[in-house]
């Protein structure tokens, strides 16, 4: 663990108190909203030095500790992608911060493209597993032999099957699929979509991956939820646009605040 982590945990506790974290959220493009509903402090990311800018509209950059649904959470309301500084590595530190808290558990949000004809804009899919097609890796450079993270299972069967109960429980239509990282910041073309799907994704997008490795490298459980945005390139007449993206992401975001809101109430 980093010294600025430590660091950093000992100022935010200072701030939020010292009872331990459980859960950590990290909030996709236009769902930035889950950080008002927790009842806590919240610290701009301006305040926590080494925290990235998370410069992308539709985020919301702070950190917010407190009780969400009975349980302690802290909510990133904001992520760095790798496409704004080209480091796949930008959210290590506020994962060693969330570790240092006293997670157990990552929960990460995105908005994504689909690439199934049967799961439509407005759907969201719980991920069950991922391919890298970025060929990028937050792990690069990390010199110790921690840096060899097995990631079967790496999206953690136990949270999942949790976040599954609570979909059913409350009726919300919730599918399980194959997540692809593409770098971004250009959205893909129809042939790459083609040849993700031929790969075995069902969905698209630019971010979770790296901060998934990184979680089971800090040896976090991780989970991750996206809502769909659009159908991917070509797959549809739909326009793709991160405008478009933000527009549709409340409808998705409605179904995961349900789902995630009754996953943390049933927990002990
Ligand atoms: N591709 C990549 N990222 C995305 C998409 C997409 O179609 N939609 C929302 N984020």
């Amino acid at each position: 663990m980093s010294k600025n982590a430590k660091a950093l945990a000992v100022s935010i506790r200072e701030r939020t108190g010292d009872a331990p974290v459980s859960i950590g959220l990290i909030l996709g493009s236009g769902l930035g909203h889950i950080a008002d509903s927790v009842n806590g402090v919240s610290i701009p990311y301006t305040d926590l030095p080494g925290f990235p800018h998370a410069g992308v509209s539709g985020h919301n950059p702070n950190l917010v500790i407190g009780d969400l649904e009975g349980v302690r959470v802290a909510v990133f309301g904001g992520r760095a992608h790798y496409y704004e500084s080209g480091r796949a590595d930008a959210m290590r530190l506020p994962l060693e911060v969330l570790k240092e808290l006293g997670a157990d558990t990552m929960i990460a949000t995105n908005a994504a493209g689909s690439m199934r004809p049967d799961m439509p804009t407005g759907s969201i899919m719980c991920l069950s597993d991922h391919i890298n097609f970025s060929g990028l890796n937050p792990l690069i450079g990390e010199p110790t032999d921690a840096r060899f993270v097995p990631m079967k299972d790496a999206y953690d069967p136990q949270v999942r099957a949790g976040l599954r109960a609570a979909a059913t429980a409350t009726g919300v239509e919730m599918y399980d699929g194959v997540y692809a990282w593409y770098s971004g910041p250009s959205f893909e073309t129809p042939a790459e979509i083609r040849a993700i799907a031929m790969l075995g994704a069902d969905a698209v997008g630019m971010s979770t991956v790296p901060e998934v490795i990184l979680a089971r490298f800090l040896g976090l459980k991780a989970a991750a939820i996206s809502t769909i945005t659009n159908m991917a390139a070509g797959m549809s007449d739909e326009a793709i646009s991160h405008e478009h993206t933000k527009a549709m992401a409340p409808i998705g975001a409605a179904k995961l605040e349900k789902v995630l809101r009754r996953f943390l109430s049933d927990l002990d």
